[in-house]
């Protein structure tokens, strides 16, 4: 399966904090926030990435995460000149997708929970149609809404609904099979001029392929889009990385544990940033995987 991590959009809710500066770099507490989808994308096995942002936020990204070689990955870049929707992906990204399937996740995105690895795993595995995520949300009419049956069935799907149907948004991480390229290239714009996601989930609603996992209270999602919303996803960070002593979406850790590289070229990755706290946890990490990959 192939990723597409989405970092277009002009950030015009963090205006003037986005007038110079990519949403998708500005910090979450220790990290640029594009670390927190890419963590996810890795941890669902993901390795071969199209990074998506407009032409004057690519090469401050590119500088960031380079050709991913550093982390095990492979990461491609093209631009999105114009904010026609998130749904243009698929187009831009046609060939990087060849015949694969493929995850999407918007660059705002912040996942957080118990076993989201196990998570992914599970949803990822052999995708036919679509697999959506649900969240509950207590401002539904700001995302995109399912509505589910009894039995959990996806019922049906709106777009920042005036008056929504449930509370469970669909959260910005989308795995689809091939046909979303198809999919994608027969859209008509949307009122507001752009390609939506929600159309294309419509698509295979309709088709009877769109599976909705709910991920439920227990987990965090968050986005990080609004100086408020910014804001809390530092403070949620935060409070639980002081508290367990460990770092969320910490790519070099991640990159280490899934096997994409090994101890020593983690400890070179966390050297090159040694000044700084985040650069001494990926030192300790290195350290001691490396000491137990001596003990057993
Ligand atoms: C987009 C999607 C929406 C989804 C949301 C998740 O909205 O259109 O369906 O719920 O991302 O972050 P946007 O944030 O681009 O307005």
């Amino acid at each position: 399966m192939k990723g597409i991590l989405l970092a277009g959009g002009r950030g015009t809710r963090l205006l003037p904090t986005t007038l110079a500066v990519s949403k998708q770099l500005l910090p979450v507490n220790d990290k640029p926030l594009v670390y927190f989808p890419m963590s996810v994308l890795m941890l669902a096995g993901i390795r071969d990435i199209l990074v998506i942002s407009t032409p004057e936020d690519l090469p401050q990204i590119r500088r960031l995460l380079g050709d991913g070689s550093q982390l095990g990955l492979r990461i491609g870049y093209a631009g999105q000149p114009e904010p026609n929707g998130i749904a243009e992906a698929f187009i831009l990204g046609a060939e990087h997708i060849g015949d694969d399937g493929v995850a999407l996740i918007l660059g705002d995105n912040v996942f957080h929970g118990y076993d989201f690895q196990g998570v992914l795993r599970e949803a990822c595995h052999d995708v036919d149609g679509c697999v959506l995520f649900g969240y509950p949300v207590s401002d539904p009419h700001r995302y995109g809404i399912a509505e589910t049956g009894r039995d959990g069935r996806l019922l049906s799907l709106e777009e920042k609904p005036a008056v929504p149907k449930s509370h469970q948004a669909v959260v910005g991480l989308y795995l689809y099979d091939n046909d979303v390229v198809d999919i994608a290239k027969n859209l008509v714009p949307s009122a507001r001029g752009e390609l939506e996601i929600t159309d294309v989930n419509l698509d295979y609603l309709k088709r009877g392929k769109a599976r909705l996992v709910n991920l439920g209270r227990g987990f965090a999602w968050l986005d990080a889009g609004t100086p408020e919303s910014l804001l809390q996803a530092s403070q949620y960070v935060q409070l639980l990385e002081q508290r367990q002593g460990v770092r969320i979406a910490c790519l070099e850790e991640i990159a280490l544990r899934m096997g994409y590289i090994d101890a020593e070229a983690c400890h070179r990755l966390g050297v090159a940033l040694e000044k700084s706290a985040y650069g001494q946890y990926v030192i300790s990490v290195a350290e001691q995987f490396a000491e137990q990959g001596r003990q057993s």
